[in-house]
């Protein structure tokens, strides 16, 4: 067996958390649900990225910002659940924030062994980590505790081979990644060395061009596919209806399609 479908065979075994859609909800994760109007921007975000995946051929994506919350981690959520619900795609998310991850967080779950213990070889098979969504294609690599020698596991031999495992997963798999932001300290640049591409997420009304430029050179010669303009609510699309809510008539146009 080559090593590509041996560890999807894997992956075929990956627990599934049950996350009904009201604590979905309630944790705004709406990527799953492309009745809900909040998940058009998601919805257009994924098609725009797999477009350019499918020219670079780009598999490893990380997510990132210059400055804190600015919604890495609520974008990396959203985009792989409506990554996820494509046709023939099977998404990983992993939480590569190792000092402060809270992927766990943003969905509302809770796990015994996380990406810190395979790190620090308390458990040899990261695939043993993984949960999955529901019964969507997302699949999720943890991050619990704070480890405070995060720049020295990004080098570690085990991030490495964990790397290249994620690499030699079958076609159809893609990697999410959100990582720390550039500014914090230096793991994000650090992650991006292993890393094929990014995508830096804005925060609308309080990341500064100034700040974008610096990111960006900081993180070079990582490759940058684009940003994600968070928190917008000006009139993005307004015309066609991507707004947020039910304000703009979506609901029924939906509804009208079933
Ligand atoms: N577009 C949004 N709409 C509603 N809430 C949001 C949005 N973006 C982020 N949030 C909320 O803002 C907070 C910070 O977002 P998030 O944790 O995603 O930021 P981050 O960039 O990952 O932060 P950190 O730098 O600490 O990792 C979270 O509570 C998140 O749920
Ligand atoms: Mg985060």
């Amino acid at each position: 067996m080559n090593e590509a479908v041996s560890i999807g065979a894997k992956f075929d075994a990956v627990p599934a958390v049950d996350l009904p859609p009201e604590r979905l909800d309630e944790r705004l994760i709406v990527g799953f649900d492309s009745y809900d109007n909040r998940s058009r921007p998601y919805n257009l975000l994924r098609t725009q990225l797999t477009k350019i995946l499918d020219r670079t051929g780009d598999r490893l994506i990380g997510l990132t910002s210059a400055t804190p919350a600015a919604g890495k981690t609520f974008t990396s959520v959203n985009l792989a659940a409506a990554l996820s619900k494509m046709e023939g795609r099977k998404v990983v998310l992993c939480d590569f924030d190792l000092r402060r991850g809270s992927i766990l967080k943003q969905f509302g779950v809770s796990v015994a062994l996380a990406l810190d213990d395979y790190l620090a070889g308390n458990e040899q098979d990261w695939t043993n980590l993984l949960f999955r969504v529901n019964n969507n294609n997302l699949f999720v690599l943890p991050t619990r505790t704070v480890l405070r020698d995060s720049s020295e596991a990004i080098g570690s031999e085990r991030f490495v081979e964990l790397v290249r495992q994620l690499r030699a997963l079958p076609d159809d798999y893609m990697v999410l990644c959100d990582l720390p932001p550039v500014f914090a300290n230096d793991d994000a640049m650090l992650c991006m060395r292993h890393l094929d591409a990014y995508v830096l997420v804005v925060d609308h009304g309080r990341t500064t061009g100034r700040q974008i430029e610096e990111s960006t050179a900081l993180l070079e010669p990582s490759r940058c596919l684009g940003t994600v303009l968070n928190r917008y609510q000006g009139g993005f699309g307004d015309d066609y209806g991507y707004g947020y809510g039910d304000t703009y008539g979506l609901k029924d146009y939906y509804a009208d399609e079933n």
